[in-house]
């Protein structure tokens, strides 16, 4: 039997479902990871009763289990690529965004980090033949950017679909499920719960989850933990964000693509002006990263950071109103 709710772990009843949702304890997931002083504290439960939750939700959530190397090939043979919609993007990232990764894009206001977002939002609900994954998406929108008009310009921008049918704008935009962030803890909140409760309920429709959007992935942390002292707490945090990001990606065939500004003027907290928020907590985790730049009129400037598998490279597209072109 699948363990879907508290109450079907041993050694949870109603009452104590109860008391553990109130406390935060909402997923089986949040329990697999908490301690047995967490659950006596909050609970009132024994501490072998709250040893018999926990044990009860790990095998549950498989959380922190092993994976055979037999079991990462299968997983990664479900790797897909989703378009750009730009030839030259797409060969820059080796054919195209892959799910069961984390792809960062940074740089200034206006390169066109929110406008790939959306076009990403549009192209993996595209069949696998035209580049798509046949998926929904998830937007995890800090800073209020989300524009469903923006996903109709595109939609209308598309090539003709396989059946000769017009797309549907309308359908694009039932399947892009946006929630706003209003702080940090808020958006961790979202990735580690919300975004993951979703993605189980759509994982076994015709349009399962196959991308997360956290865009931006650094303002709220950035806006919230100002000063020296807050530094440590800060990428503890972000840190975290970012592993609850690469497991949804593992158990979901998704592609997490986060933004990230560069740092507008230097200040002492923040470092180096030319560099991404977040520094080495960052760029430890994703797998690609993507420094954008302005050029003239449409025209956008994309290069590869440091990828462990493709040659570091630049590429030019357009940010058209019918979405991203070469
Ligand atoms: P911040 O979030 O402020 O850091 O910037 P960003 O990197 O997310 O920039 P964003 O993706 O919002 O890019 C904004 C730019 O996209 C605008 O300055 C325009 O150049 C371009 N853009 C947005 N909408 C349209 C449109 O409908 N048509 C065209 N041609 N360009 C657009
Ligand atoms: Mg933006």
């Amino acid at each position: 039997m699948a363990i879907k709710l508290l109450e079907d772990l041993p050694g949870v009843g109603p009452a104590t479902a109860e008391k553990l949702r109130e406390a935060g304890f909402n997923t089986i997931e949040a329990l697999a990871v908490a301690s047995p002083g967490e659950l006596v504290a909050c609970a009132d439960v024994g501490e072998s009763t709250a040893a018999k939750i926990i044990a009860g939700a790990r095998e549950a959530a498989d959380i922190g289990g092993f994976e055979t190397g037999d079991q990462v090939l299968e997983r990664r043979k479900r790797v897909g690529k989703v378009t750009t919609g730009s030839k030259s993007l797409n060969e820059l990232l080796g054919g195209g965004m892959e799910t069961q990764s984390i792809l960062e894009l940074y740089g200034e206001f206006g390169c066109g980090k929110t406008q790939i977002a959306h076009q990403m939002a549009v192209n993996v609900q595209l069949p696998i033949e035209m580049g798509g994954m046949n998926g929904s998406a998830i937007i995890i929108d800090t800073e209020n950017t989300f524009r469903p008009e923006r996903i109709e310009q595109m939609v209308k921008g598309l090539p003709p679909a396989p059946d000769g049918q017009d797309w549907d704008p309308k359908e694009f935009l039932g399947h892009i499920h946006v929630a706003r962030a209003f702080n940090s803890n808020h958006q961790i909140l979202l990735a580690e719960e919300g975004a993951l409760e979703l993605a189980e309920k759509l994982r076994e429709t015709e349009k399962p989850v196959r991308l997360l959007v956290v865009d931006s992935v650094t303002a709220h942390f950035r806006a919230e933990y100002v000063g020296r002292g807050t530094l440590a707490n800060r990428q503890q945090k972000l840190n975290k964000h970012l592993h609850d990001l690469m497991r949804f990606s593992d158990l979901n065939n998704a592609l997490i693509l986060i933004t990230n500004q560069v740092m507008a003027k230097p200040d002492t907290f923040f470092g180096d002006p030319t560099k991404p928020v977040g520094g080495h907590v960052l760029g430890h985790t994703a797998t690609f990263r993507v420094y954008l730049r302005k050029s003239k009129g449409e025209k956008r400037i994309a290069r590869l950071v440091d990828s462990p598998n493709l040659p570091d490279g630049e590429a030019v597209f357009s940010v058209t109103t019918e979405g991203l072109r070469d």
